[in-house]
């Protein structure tokens, strides 16, 4: 098996690609942080790795054959870029790009580039999405008419807020959770092999605030999920959630197809359920089939112990299978910048109420060019630069300096609190 030498870039997140791409024959050569106390801690752990604050000189380490990009979630394509153009391969976080036009530019340089690249969602990979894949691709089911997608993930409370949140201008304190789309959707392409092609989007708002908060930070955000509405190009309809905000968790997907149906169960997502109506039941099987699938596959152990149901294990298993057969993934870069590009569009969307927007095809020079200079943007960027949309259809809750200033202290005095507490 060929080593591969990697680096991971931003170590909160990126730091679980470690033990995962290792499991895959990988070694770790290089990691990259700014946050030096953060940096320090992994180099410890991480002995005979080197540390970088700056990105330039990380990527120009020795012998890197491949990065993983975990850092703030709406910044990754300018350093997958630079890989790209020193044929570095390629696992990128959610999302692949933060704006269309650096959407264009991504789909531009890994064409020029000789390297893999893949986005590192997790999802698809799950042991019940993958069943579900496995028996909509047996054609049990018939053709796929109609398919939901929800990553419901409610964070609320002031420790998992201030762990998430470090600041006012932090994504996560800015992001429509519809930009967080890849969790609900990119399992449905998985599983049925269709892609949108035509997308309107509803806001779902309910301002945090200290009324109705349990806590005493709240993001000023107004937004708990946006409903998305895509139609296909195989003339089906797909209805998905950004990263939603609403009622319990649960990640839960359902594909209903022309003579049968299969959907992992809301409160019990590790149980699949496939059924069929009485006028026709395929041979073998029963109107209603409720079972825990397993994992059918040589690396089971290794699976069953990595993050977020075994899916972790599974896009560094790919992206490294990739890279060594020289053979770009299914979650290509053509995938990933489609999905982010229906995670802007559906924000565009949702911000005048449903109006429709056509997704690109980034193979399409003609659809290139018509997002190419679009680098709007709901965020802050690291560099300082302030939002150019609103992050809200509310305008009375779009982020203002006082509230922000406001988020800012009660991060700090959360903190202080915590600090004593732990010290006392
Ligand atoms: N697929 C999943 O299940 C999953 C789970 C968690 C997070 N994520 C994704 O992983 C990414 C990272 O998430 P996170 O929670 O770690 O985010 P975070 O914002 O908490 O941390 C990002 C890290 O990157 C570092 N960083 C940012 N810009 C940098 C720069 N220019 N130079 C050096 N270091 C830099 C920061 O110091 C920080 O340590 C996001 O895109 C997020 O969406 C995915």
């Amino acid at each position: 098996m060929t080593k591969i030498r990697f680096g991971v870039f931003g170590l909160g997140r990126g730091d679980d690609f470690v033990g995962n791409m290792k499991k895959n024959g990988a070694e770790l050569i290089a990691i990259c942080d700014k946050n030096e106390k953060l940096l320090t801690k992994k180099q410890e752990q991480y002995p005979g790795v080197t540390a970088y604050t700056d990105f330039d000189k990380f990527i120009n380490h020795e012998g890197l054959d491949a990065v993983v990009i975990a850092n703030y979630f709406h910044e990754h394509a300018p350093y997958a870029i630079k890989a790209l153009e020193k044929n570095i391969h390629v696992l990128s976080e959610c999302t692949p790009a933060g704006t269309m036009g650096e959407a264009v530019a991504l789909v531009r340089a890994a064409e020029k580039s000789e390297a893999i690249y893949m986005l590192a969602e997790n999802y698809p990979y799950m042991k019940f999405n993958q069943e579900m894949r496995r028996v909509y691709q047996s054609g049990v089911l018939g053709k796929v008419l109609y398919a939901e997608g929800e990553y419901n993930h409610p964070i609320w409370g002031d420790g998992f807020t201030a762990e998430l949140c470090p600041d006012s201008k932090h994504w996560r304190y800015h992001m429509p959770r519809v930009y967080y789309i890849t969790h609900a959707l990119a399992p449905l392409c998985y599983i049925t092999g269709v892609m949108p092609k035509r997308i309107s989007a509803f806001p779902i708002s309910y301002p945090h605030t200290k009324e109705n908060f349990m806590g005493d930070l709240y993001w000023r955000l107004p937004d708990r999920s946006a409903m998305v509405s895509c139609f296909n190009e195989d003339g089906s309809v797909f209805r998905v959630f950004g990263w939603s905000q609403f009622g319990g968790h649960d990640n839960t997907y359902r594909i209903c197809g022309s003579i049968g149906q299969i959907e992992n169960v809301r409160g019990d997502t590790e149980r699949v359920t496939l059924r069929f109506n009485d006028s026709f039941i395929p041979e073998g099987l029963k109107e209603s089939n409720s079972y825990y699938p397993e994992w059918n596959i040589e690396d089971k152990d290794l699976a069953e112990k990595a993050g977020h149901g075994g899916g972790d294990f599974f896009t560094s298993k790919v992206f490294c299978d990739s890279i060594r057969e020289g053979k770009q993934p299914m979650f290509d870069v053509y995938f990933g910048t489609t999905l982010s590009a229906i995670a802007i569009l559906a924000h565009k969307s949702a911000l005048e109420y449903g109006v429709p927007y056509d997704v690109p095809d980034f193979h399409l020079e003609e659809d290139r060019v018509k997002w190419e200079n679009d680098f709007s943007s709901p965020m802050w960027g690291s560099d300082g630069t302030p939002p150019t949309i609103p992050s809200t259809e509310l305008a009375e809750y779009i982020p203002t300096e006082e509230s922000m200033a406001e988020f800012d202290r009660a991060t700090e005095a959360y903190w202080a609190k915590k600090n004593a507490e732990n010290n006392g």
